[in-house]
């Protein structure tokens, strides 16, 4: 049985792209005199923490200590990332600031009970030298205090395969697990952590296979697992739920409770959340990996990229999730 109640003990390391996702709130009235475009007059603004940013509202939710690692720019967006993490008393310490990279930003229009446009601010460069020792660095300082650490890949251009071998590395010597959601055509990049969690399509991508039948899933797993050195690995499924694969064991499939779906995305951010807090925690993968699939039915049925509380897990989990994997 997980105890949730200890997941606000645990200590966890970030790594990865951090965003800011931007809400611009209006009401049309009229198309623009000057291109046949909808005029939107704004009346709410809103900034809530994405990609990497949004596996930490996971965790911070949860109670769980968080130590974010990171690089944001010196304008107003990055400015507002650091503010939103240090609200959530998530240490900033490994969060870099860089001159020339702008923070990334999503701004979604809506209006008219509807997503008009999508604005993105980002630039995809790897990153320096500079960056990748000044991390290396700080990770030293910290990697032997974390239970956990978790690399949120948005292909942004910061989890390197260098850097991950310079996360994999240290925490292996001080027996801290690594977990990664991958976001790369070739998973070798990511060898060496404990587990990887694709969804099917970056899955079959990344195998450069098809992926419709058990058994198609199986061999791309095969493959995965073999280039990317993995023991564990979790493919997520949508509506389906997930499969398992680890090594020497059969394939476990766990299915997702029909639920009405509101917003699917950042499934996949509460997924890895939960999944390391629980692995963390002592459970089995089996066990972890059930709570994770709770957690992302619960999410799913909310509005925007939403987080689950320590009590509607309770509530969810109770017969049910002891029944199954307790
Ligand atoms: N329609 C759904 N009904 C119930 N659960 C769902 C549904 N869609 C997703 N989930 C849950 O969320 C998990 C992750 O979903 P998915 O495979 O879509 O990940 P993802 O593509 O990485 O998500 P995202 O990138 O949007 O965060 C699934 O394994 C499942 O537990
Ligand atoms: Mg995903």
């Amino acid at each position: 049985m997980i105890n949730i109640d200890k997941f606000k003990d645990l200590r966890v390391l970030v790594i990865g792209d951090l965003m800011l996702d931007e809400y611009l709130w209006g009401k049309v009235d009229r198309i623009s005199p000057e291109a046949p475009v909808p005029v939107v007059a704004v009346e709410k603004e809103s900034h809530t923490l994405g990609g990497a940013g949004n596996v930490i509202n996971n965790l911070s939710a949860m109670g769980a200590k968080v130590f974010a690692m990171g690089r944001v720019g010196t304008g107003q967006a990055g400015c507002s990332v650091l503010k939103k993490l240090e609200m959530l008393r998530v240490d900033v310490t490994g969060v870099i600031r860089e001159a020339d990279c702008p923070t990334t930003r999503k701004t979604r229009i809506i209006a008219a009970g509807q997503q008009m446009l999508r604005i993105d601010r980002e630039v995809r460069h790897c990153i320096s030298v500079q960056t990748l020792e000044a991390l290396t660095r700080i990770l030293a300082g910290y990697i032997d205090k974390m239970d956990l650490v978790i690399i949120s890949d948005y292909d942004k251009g910061l989890v390197t395969r260098e850097l991950v071998a310079r996360i994999v590395e240290p925490a292996r010597k001080s027996g801290v697990m690594t977990l990664a959601d991958p976001k790369s055509m070739d998973f070798s990049k990511y060898m060496g952590v404990t587990v990887l969690t694709p969804n099917k399509k970056e899955a079959a991508i990344a195998a450069g296979m098809q992926i419709q039948t058990p058994e198609e899933m199986a061999a791309a797993a095969a493959k995965l697992m073999a280039v990317a050195g993995l023991e564990k690995l979790l493919i997520t499924c949508g509506k389906a739920g997930m499969v398992l694969y680890e090594t020497g064991k059969t394939a476990v499939v766990i299915a997702s409770k029909a639920r009405q779906v509101f917003d699917v995305s950042g499934a996949g951010d509460t997924v890895i959340s939960l999944l390391g807090l629980g692995l963390a925690s002592g459970a089995t993968f089996k066990a972890a990996a059930g709570l994770a699939n709770l957690a992302a039915g619960i999410v799913v049925a909310k509005v925007g990229t939403a987080t689950v509380s320590v009590d509607e897990l309770k509530q969810s989990s109770v017969g049910r999730y002891r029944e199954k994997f307790g």
